[in-house]
């Protein structure tokens, strides 16, 4: 089906994708390589929920990624890599060698006993391995579940057991900048407890020095040795699991959202050639980790399966300094590039000269996504970076949608800025209200709940379909619940204005307030700890904990010192409160509930205004919180 190239070509396409969603949706499908086409294009039920797309359908996604491109694209570099170290050589990586280097990897991965079905952990760093890996799992039918490697052992535990994961691939160690961390250590000290995992694989990159694990641990340049450049493609079934990534909710325990195979590769397609506008021969460039669910759609899978060529960087944007962002867009003629707010608003307050020393002409289309793009933050980036000429699009969408959702089209969109504008074909926005009743008025605000499926929403929380019910479909029966708010204005332009629930957003990172209150209440001083978000500057939200100690501390910057190392160790360095008041009481409700609303509050700044306390069990610790605020 042709791709939208006109406002009018959208308001087309989005009518026919409301009226008639299967006709729509098989109209798409049908670009693709089936084994087998489906018996029935949707089959759903929002009160199960129960959701299949293309039902019957078999197909390999691989074969879409890869074979469906050969030998046309050949010759063409699928995959550009940009070391972390400038100095170092960058790879160019065709698709006809990316399918063999996929071949393989899956032919190693059979060799390890991996079989179909089985799960597959991948803690790596961005190297193109990262990527051969996810499709080599995906050929051979076996489930990836790529965790973050900025995750702690104690994370990466929690995620092997509860996929039952049975293999590991990993590094050695992995680049941050000027650091190296070792990765193989913390997989040792992880494997303590995992039961499940057989056999770990470790590809060489850093050259620190590990211990291997005798029946255990196996070099992947030693098992890749002599394994055959062609392997057969599993056949799958349209919605056989293709991987698991986990996310935070507003429990403690991550949330393992499981995509499917068909739903999800027609709609990072489609999200992805309709958005950027991609167009033959252009350098695509997402800044995103392969760990989060930017890079499996929009690093791997949407570019891949249209032909794209898709550049993986293994670096950070300020080393060696705050140009290294430019430098590469300039490097690799770059048409098209994809970031986070809180990126550019980190690099925003680098001096200008970064930016003005790099040929940006080649950039066509800039994109954000993660959280809203405050509007200072859209200008700069519109200016300095798109010289005025490149249009933003806003991408909102989720771990849990797979891809794009509500986003302006490039070239195509009118743009308003910190507006991601209007719904893609296919998505149906409907906004409650706090009466759960549906605002149908523009200008309009409320929680932003999806009516109807699309092909690229998650089915399932892995092993707790319960859990995915209570979280997304109880709340406003018969629909899909984002957890974010929203304001539509009169125009129909949709802006979000950020997560209703106990999800914080630190530089794009979702994070659960409980999962940081549980590994900060493990410090043997700590009683008790409530987490909120307070904006902040660069991270866009920052952490604030509020903590009770068994006994008034003596030295409150030691005690802190070590609950933000504790954190760092249990969930990973990104989940450290950037403030930590010690209180000697919480502002609770008489039936215990913490008033979050309030310390939420006094962590903005915001004393004086805290609204109605008298529900309040002891009104007092509020003055008390006010007086020692950070
Ligand atoms: C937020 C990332 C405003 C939102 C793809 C959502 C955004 C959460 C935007 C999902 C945007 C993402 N504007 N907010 N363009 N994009 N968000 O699962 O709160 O890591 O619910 O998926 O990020 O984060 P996740």
């Amino acid at each position: 089906m042709d791709i939208v190239r006109s406002f009018e070509d959208y308001i087309k396409q989005y009518q026919q994708s409301i009226d008639n969603p299967e006709t729509f949706w098989a109209d798409v499908a049908g670009d693709f390589h089936w084994r087998k086409k489906w018996d029935k294009v949707l089959e759903w039920d929002f009160h199960k929920p129960e959701v299949q797309w293309f039902v019957g359908g078999k197909l390999n996604i691989t074969e879409n990624c890869l074979d469906r491109h050969l030998p046309e694209r050949a010759n063409q570099t699928a995959i550009i890599w940009e070391p972390n170290d400038p100095s170092e050589e960058p790879r160019n990586i065709t698709y006809q060698e990316l399918f063999h280097e996929v071949c393989r990897v899956a032919n190693m991965l059979k060799a390890q006993g991996v079989q179909k079905g089985d799960k597959v952990c991948i803690y790596m760093p961005m190297i193109p391995e990262v990527a051969f890996a996810m499709l080599a799992c995906a050929r051979i039918g076996a489930v990836h579940s790529v965790v973050f490697a900025g995750f702690s052992s104690r994370s990466l535990i929690d995620r092997i057991n509860d996929a039952g994961c049975k293999l590991v691939l990993t590094t050695d160690g992995s680049y941050r900048g000027d650091k190296i961390i070792n990765l193989k250590a913390i997989v040792d000290e992880a494997l303590e407890s995992c039961p499940s995992v057989e056999r770990v694989l470790i590809k060489k990159r850093t050259g620190s020095k590990v211990v291997m694990k005798a029946n255990r641990d196996v070099w992947w340049d030693e098992a890749i040795k002599n394994m055959p450049d062609v392997c057969a493609a599993e056949e799958m079934d349209a919605e056989d699991l293709l991987f698991i990534l986990y996310t935070s909710g507003s429990t403690g325990k991550p949330k393992g959202m499981v995509h499917t195979i068909g739903g999800y590769m027609v709609y990072t397609n489609f999200t992805f050639r309709t958005v950027f506008q991609y167009q033959e021969g252009q350098v695509y460039w997402c800044t995103a980790d392969v760990g989060w669910i930017t890079g499996h759609s929009y690093i791997v899978y949407g570019p891949l399966s249209a032909g794209a060529t898709t550049l993986m960087f293994e670096g950070v944007p300020s080393w060696p300094d705050m140009g290294r962002f430019w430098h590469v867009a300039e490097k690799h003629r770059v048409n098209i590039f994809y970031t986070a707010p809180t990126a550019i608003r980190s690099l925003e307050k680098a001096p200008l000269s970064f930016v003005k020393q790099y040929d940006l002409h080649n950039l066509k289309v800039l994109g954000t996504v993660g959280e809203p793009i405050n509007e200072e933050a859209w200008h700069w980036y519109h200016e300095h970076i798109g010289k005025g000429k490149c249009p933003i699009v806003d991408t909102w969408w989720q771990t849990e949608t797979g891809g794009f959702m509500i986003s302006p089209i490039a070239h195509i969109t009118k743009l308003k800025p910190a507006f991601a504008s209007f719904p893609l074909p296919g998505v149906q926005p409907v906004i409650m209200d706090e009466k759960r009743q549906e605002v149908t008025t523009s200008p309009g605000e409320g929680r932003l709940t999806i009516g109807f499926p699309w092909p690229g929403m998650a089915r399932t929380i892995y092993g707790d379909h319960q859990r995915f019910r209570e979280t997304y479909f109880s709340t406003f029966p018969g629909k899909y619940f984002t957890g974010d708010g929203c304001r539509r204005d009169a125009e129909g332009y949709y802006r979000i204005t950020g997560r209703v629930d106990d999800v914080i957003i630190v530089s794009g990172h979702n994070l659960g307030t409980a999962e940081i209150e549980s590994a900060v209440d493990e410090h043997s001083a700590v009683c008790e700890t409530a987490v909120v978000g307070y904006p902040h500057d660069v991270k866009g939200q920052g952490i604030y904990a509020y903590v009770i100690c068994y006994d008034r501390p003596h030295e409150e910057e030691k005690l802190r010192h070590e609950i933000r190392e504790l954190v760092a160790k249990i969930i990973g360095p990104i989940a450290k409160p950037d403030k930590i008041q010690f209180v000697s009481g919480l502002p609770k409700t008489r039936s215990g509930k913490i008033m979050r609303r309030i310390l939420r509050k006094v962590a903005e700044g915001n004393t004086t205004d805290l609204g109605d306390v008298t529900t309040l069990l002891d009104p007092s610790v509020v003055e008390e919180i006010k007086a020692g605020a950070l």
